[in-house]
């Protein structure tokens, strides 16, 4: 199908008055294909269509084509049409000069989580490639028709009501308070609407929370394995990120006490339902020693509660936002989790105050959200659907859990150690002491597999003997595909 409407400013056509109309038309094609804008094998306009929109006579048409035809710039297909020659060499189109503001962006630090390798992406394309995630849902497991029927009728409502305006937050509002309400009832949490400040995924929370509190030089702690996008963003912030261990109870709190006596801490993130990326959640006495750190050392907790919704083991630890003597916690969470991550929509809890400073600095960032979005996530969260999708997906999610487990018992027995987490999407494997993990999953590639090393968590760089497996967006087929896949790989390397 040709697209007529790319035709005028592909042909830039002369002015001159004493050139015949059909030569310059002749010239103007040329031009475009010496200049690599019209591509060896492109179907032009016939000449009915062409005459049309130059607003030429038809045989003023025919005749540049056949004088492009004579020099061969051109051939003539019975039936097919008029083509450029495929003949011709391909020319790339020329790159644009550097900007004079180039040297800028070489102070741009690169962040290798979000940085892959060649092999990496051809990987991101190839049929049957199979990837281990963080843990995230599988979008093969979404209602759709349910989906399709909430989309459809915000669209609908959206269209006929006509209220979406720049800069009015109509639909947010629903959201708010439908995701208030949610957290109020299921997590303990005591907030309205104006506690919620809606974002566009936890990135988005992570750098609008930090960036109100972090200055430049302050201390920020964070967990000696944790999730780099937020180490990322306090570090471009300008904070010295300083690292906490973590043990079979979480984040060592007794650490925090004695870095909170050597520095003046600002800020500490935290994953402590189920800590990113060991899966480990965090002790009673260590959440109630942590809040009472905060009070004492006047320090604020960034709580990312990220896959709250799948907690296996009996029920789930309230945040530690849902504290109501807390003044310290800014929690953040999202739809991610049980939507998948096409549905951008993650939220921060604070009090109202802060609240107000995120949204005018969310505003300046995003300007305005998906209004259709929105009101469809608000009404799905209204409606109990939300609920029901996560009731149906928590069984199949805790039965992949399982699957995955005997499968990594079956190819790796004694070499691994995996700890039962108490829930989450993903089980964090530990391998025997000396097995070069980098290794394996440079060379898991070569087998079709995709999976993060260990190292990706260290704030320092540091080599981990341990993968995270996210086993919720594979089959039970696929995982037992991917698991001989990582075990194929460490054949390779001769270890086995
Ligand atoms: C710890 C953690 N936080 C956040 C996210 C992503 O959340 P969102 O889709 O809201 O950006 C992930 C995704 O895997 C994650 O592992």
């Amino acid at each position: 199908m040709v697209q007529l409407r790319k035709w005028r400013p592909l042909l830039k056509l002369d002015d001159d008055t004493r050139l015949a109309s059909y030569r310059k038309i002749a010239e103007g094609l040329v031009s475009a294909i010496l200049e690599g804008r019209l591509p060896p094998g492109t179907l032009l306009p016939g000449t009915r269509e062409m005459a049309q929109l130059l607003d030429v006579n038809r045989k003023t048409v025919i005749l540049a084509y056949e004088e492009a035809m004579t020099k061969g710039w051109l051939v003539s297909e019975p039936r097919r049409g008029t083509f450029v020659n495929v003949q011709l060499a391909p020319k790339p189109l020329p790159c644009p000069a550097q900007p004079s503001f180039a040297p800028l962006l070489l102070d741009q630090p690169v962040v290798p989580y979000f940085t892959h390798n060649a092999q990496v992406v051809a990987l991101q394309h190839r049929h049957g490639a199979l990837f281990f995630d963080n843990g995230t849902s599988d979008h093969r497991l979404l209602p759709q028709a349910v989906l399709h029927r909430y989309y459809r009728h915000a669209l609908r409502n959206s269209f006929a009501s006509n209220t979406v305006r720049y800069g009015s937050e109509g639909t947010g509002y629903q959201l708010r308070c439908a995701l208030a309400e949610m957290l109020r009832n299921n997590r303990g949490l005591t907030v309205t609407a104006d506690n919620i400040c809606l974002t566009q995924g936890t990135q988005m929370s992570l750098y609008l929370s930090a960036s109100l509190l972090i200055k430049p030089g302050d201390v920020v702690l964070v967990e000696r394995l944790s999730y780099p996008p937020a180490w990322e963003i306090f570090r471009r912030l300008g904070a010295q990120v300083v690292t906490v261990d973590i043990d079979d109870e979480g984040c060592r709190t007794d650490q925090i006490d004695r870095l909170c006596r050597e520095h003046t801490v600002r800020l500490i993130y935290l994953t402590p339902h189920h800590q990113f990326p060991t899966t480990v959640s965090l002790h009673v006495a260590r959440r109630q020693h942590l809040l009472a750190l905060a009070a004492q050392h006047d320090f604020c907790v960034i709580e990312e509660d990220y896959d709250h919704e799948y907690h296996f083991s009996g029920r789930p630890y309230l945040p530690l936002a849902s504290d109501r003597a807390q003044r310290h916690v800014i929690y953040v969470g999202s739809l991610s989790k049980v939507l998948g991550s096409t549905f951008r929509c993650s939220y921060i809890v604070a009090p109202t105050q802060v609240i107000e400073a995120l949204q005018r600095n969310a505003a300046l960032m995003l300007g305005d959200a998906d209004a259709v979005a929105q009101t469809m996530l608000a009404d799905l969260i209204n409606d109990g659907e939300l609920k029901k999708h996560l009731r149906r997906v928590s069984k199949e999610y805790r039965a992949r859990r399982t699957v995955l487990r005997d499968c990594l018992d079956q190819a790796f027995g004694e070499r691994i150690q995996v700890r039962e987490p108490e829930g989450g999407l993903a089980l964090w494997v530990r391998f025997e002491d000396g097995m070069d993990v980098d290794r394996l999953v440079h060379t898991a590639l070569d087998h079709g597999l995709v999976v993060r090393s260990g190292r990706q968590f260290s704030p320092d760089d540091q080599p981990q003997n341990a993968l995270r497996l996210g086993f919720a967006s594979l089959n039970r087929d696929e995982l037992y595909q991917a698991t001989q896949r990582l075990a194929q790989a460490m054949n390779a390397m001769g270890t086995r």
